[in-house]
Order: structure tokens, then sequence, then C-alpha cells
């Protein structure tokens, strides 16, 4: 018979005695053991079947108790911190939320005014030959300087004059003809005199277009100095002439 080692007939006896099939004599594995090993199946000793039943159940314990052990993986994910329920409303909003902010970040769009206007206008038709700054001629252009005053001394006004000069041009002038103030500092201008001749915009301009970069020359380029009451009249005769209305929004207000 295959020797059956002390320890598991001293494993066997203890869980017999926890069951209650045995008593506990006080004696250690040895006798059990001897009473194994002479085969008998007297009750006072285990019986070999009884001992691999012990074993058996004992096995069976380890192996349950091995199955209650979590793969790691699945310990790891419970360990991990988890998204918190308040986040849920928080991602659904988020994107609304997003949208709020960029639009109040956004300016409000300018409204047009006779100025925004007239400034659009010279940088579309007029910097190419008189300069961003209306340096003119003094600043590579080709135009005479619309800057420092100069525009004023030749058209003292914003009159019927100075729109009519813009109209027409140079030829429209006819070269050769004085144009603006007679008195002019420095002698009276007079058409086709640079060598270069300016063209009329009365063809491609709108009255009112004419009219608002005739004051951004004169009151921004320039720096004409105006009464408010001024600033009023002139805002009313753009206006008039249909400035603010066509140009989406921004009311039909104009100013400074
Ligand atoms: C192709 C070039 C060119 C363009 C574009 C042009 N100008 Fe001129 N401008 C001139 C020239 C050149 C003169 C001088 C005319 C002459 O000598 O006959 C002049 C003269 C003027 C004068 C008279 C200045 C003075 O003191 O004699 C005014 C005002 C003026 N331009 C305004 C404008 C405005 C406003 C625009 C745009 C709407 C404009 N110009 C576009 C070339 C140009």
């Amino acid at each position: 018979m295959t020797e059956v080692p002390d320890y598991l007939f001293e494993r066997s006896r203890q869980r017999r005695i926890a069951l209650g099939l045995l008593e506990d004599d006080g004696s250690g594995g040895a006798a059990a053991s001897e009473a194994g090993d002479s085969g008998s199946q007297a009750s006072s000793g285990p019986s070999s079947a009884d001992v691999i039943a012990a074993a058996k159940a004992d096995a069976k314990l380890e192996q349950v108790a091995d199955i209650d052990i979590e793969p790691v993986w699945v310990s790891a994910a419970n360990a991990r911190t988890k998204i918190p329920m308040w986040a849920l409303p928080v991602m659904f909003f988020l994107p609304l939320w997003a949208f709020v902010y960029v639009k109040m970040t956004e300016p409000p769009p300018e409204p047009v005014t006779a100025m925004t206007e007239g400034a659009a206008t010279y940088a579309a038709q007029c910097a190419s030959c008189h300069g961003g700054d209306g340096a003119g001629n003094e600043g590579g252009g080709v135009g005479r300087p619309l800057y420092n005053g100069e525009v004023l001394l030749t058209f003292p006004k914003l009159d019927a004059d100075m729109i009519h000069w813009l109209n027409v041009g140079s030829e429209g002038i006819g070269l050769g003809n004085p144009y603006g103030a007679t008195d002019r500092p420095g002698g009276t201008h007079i058409s086709g005199e640079t060598g270069a001749n300016m063209p009329g915009f009365g063809g491609t301009l709108s009255e009112y277009k004419i009219y608002s970069v005739a004051r951004y020359i004169r009151e921004v380029l320039s720096g004409e100095l105006l009464s408010e009451e001024e600033i009023v009249v002139r805002d009313a005769e753009w206006e008039e002439l249909g400035g603010g209305k066509d140009l989406g929004g921004g009311g039909g207000h104009g100013g400074h």
C-alpha cells in the first residue's frame, strides 16, 4: 500500500474531530498513523477512505478559495477612479457653454458710419496713389499729399467744388486749368501739374461714398477741426445721400 504521509493523517484526524466524528484523545498523529498502517477498519483509527475524503475536502475548499480571488484586471478596474455622477450633466452642457462663451467674446458688429465707410472707400480706391496715411507723392505715391492739412488748403470747405473734383478728376477739370482755392499758399493747384492724372470717381462711386471719402481725407487724414453741430450736419447730409442704408445693418446713424 502506498505510504500516506503522517501530516495527512493528522490533518484528517483534526478535521474529523472538528466534525464531531472523533473524540480528541489528546494523542498525536503517530497513533492514528499506526492504525492506518495496520489497514484495519476499526473506529479507533482513521481509514484510508476517510483520509482520502478529508484530503479531497481540503483540496476542494482550497479550490473554492482560489476562485474567490478576482483576476488582477478586475481588481484594477474596481480600484480605478470612477467618473463622478456630476460629470454627466457637465459633459452634456459643455458644448452649449463653449458656444455661448465664444459668442460673448465676439465683438458686436461695428456700426457703419460716414467715417468707417469713408475709411473703407479710401483704402479701396485712393490709398494706391495717395498712400494709407495720405502722404501721396511725399511718400512714394503719384497722388498729391492729403495729410497734414494739405487737402484743407486746396479745398477750405467741403463744398460742391471739392465734390466736383472727386467726381471728374484731372481730365474733367481740364489739364492746365486751376482747381480749388485760388489763394492757396504756395500757389493755386493746376490740373495735370504733377505729371500724373487723378481719375474721376463719379462713375464708379455713389454720391454718399464720395461724400464719406471726402470727409475721411479732411477729418482723419488732414485733421479738420469741427464743432459738434458741424458733425451732425455732415452726418445728416451723408444719410440724405443714402449713406448707411445699403450696407446691411449698423443703423442709419453717421457720426464718429
Ligand atoms: C491713379 C492715382 C490716383 C488715385 C486712384 C486717386 N488719386 Fe487723387 N490725385 C492723384 C493725382 C495724380 C492728383 C494730382 C492731380 C493733378 O495733378 O492733376 C490727385 C489729387 C487729388 C486731390 C487734390 C489734392 C490737392 O491738394 O490738389 C484730392 C482731394 C484727391 N486726389 C483725392 C482722391 C481721393 C479721395 C481718391 C479716392 C477716391 C483719389 N484721390 C484717388 C492721383 C490719384
